[in-house]
């Protein structure tokens, strides 16, 4: 006790503080949300990568949705806000995943906060204002779908490599602080091509450094295994084990496979 005022709590205090602020949202399968110790956890990011058409987006979708449920059913009665590089935002969507889940659509639509981003700076500019926005609205959850489109088309080859993981790690960085500062859940998805990859490695390795390595984050890679299957691995998390789960998705959203 007598050495708060030099700045120092005791590992026992740190675990009461932080355990009981840390929330999870349910991701709509529980098998995933086993894999992942509960849903996606508020207070870090998430990063979701996958090939074209593997269900990122209807995944942070749903999460859209699911943040707005009671605690009791695995949301936190709270607001999301989406920022889309990509137009691929679809309140339809949206709507048709509230419905299954009994939610008045015209609320759950309401209860979005979105932002299209036209080029990196509107990115950038949307990221700023989101602390503004989380204070000023019940918002625990934030989406970026996806990150680095811009950081990719806007940083041309070698010579702006360096820049470029500058820039993404300025980006993060202030995702990272907003997470911590007030509790909130950052979701981001990422692009692959035909390797399996994801940002760190790939980026980090091109650059010669592990620059974004030191962003704790919570690493997930998805897979489709047939028309409506998926498999979600998770490839790297601060405390979590790695591991698999199997979802679908289908017209009311992301769930499990029925048995
Ligand atoms: N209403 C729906 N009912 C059932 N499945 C749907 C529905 N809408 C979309 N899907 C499925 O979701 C998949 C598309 O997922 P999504 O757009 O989330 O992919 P993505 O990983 O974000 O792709 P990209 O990298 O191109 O952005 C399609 O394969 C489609 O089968
Ligand atoms: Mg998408």
């Amino acid at each position: 006790m007598e050495n708060k005022d030099l700045g120092f709590m005791t590992a026992h205090e740190f675990l009461k503080k932080y355990s009981s602020q840390k929330k999870r949202i349910t991701t709509g399968s529980k098998s995933v949300d086993q894999l992942l110790g509960g849903g996606i956890e508020t207070g870090g990011i998430t990063e979701i990568y996958g090939k074209y058409g593997t269900g990122k987006t209807q995944f942070v979708f749903q999460l859209c949705v699911n943040v707005q449920l009671p605690e009791k059913l695995g949301g936190l009665s709270s607001k999301a806000a989406f920022i889309d590089t990509e137009g691929t935002f679809n309140p339809l969507r949206i709507k048709q995943m509230s419905q299954a889940l009994n939610l008045d659509p015209s609320v759950t639509l309401r209860n979005i906060y979105y932002k299209k981003a036209l080029s990196l700076d509107d990115q950038k500019k949307a990221t700023n204002n989101l602390k503004e926005l989380v204070e000023r609205e019940n918002v625990k959850l934030i989406v970026i779908d996806s990150l680095i489109n811009y950081f990719r088309s806007e940083f041309h080859g070698r010579k702006d490599l360096f820049r470029r993981q500058q820039e993404l790690k300025k980006h993060l960085h202030v995702l990272n602080r907003l997470s911590l500062t007030e509790n909130v859940a950052v979701v981001v998805t990422n692009h692959v091509m035909d390797i399996p990859d994801n940002l760190f490695e790939k980026e980090a390795v091109a650059t010669g450094g592990h620059i974004l390595a030191h962003t704790p984050i919570s690493i997930l890679h998805i897979r489709k295994a047939g028309n409506t299957k998926r498999i979600i691995k998770l490839v790297d998390n601060p405390y979590l084990p790695v591991g698999e789960a199997a979802f679908i998705i289908t017209q009311e959203g992301i769930r499990d496979i029925p048995y």
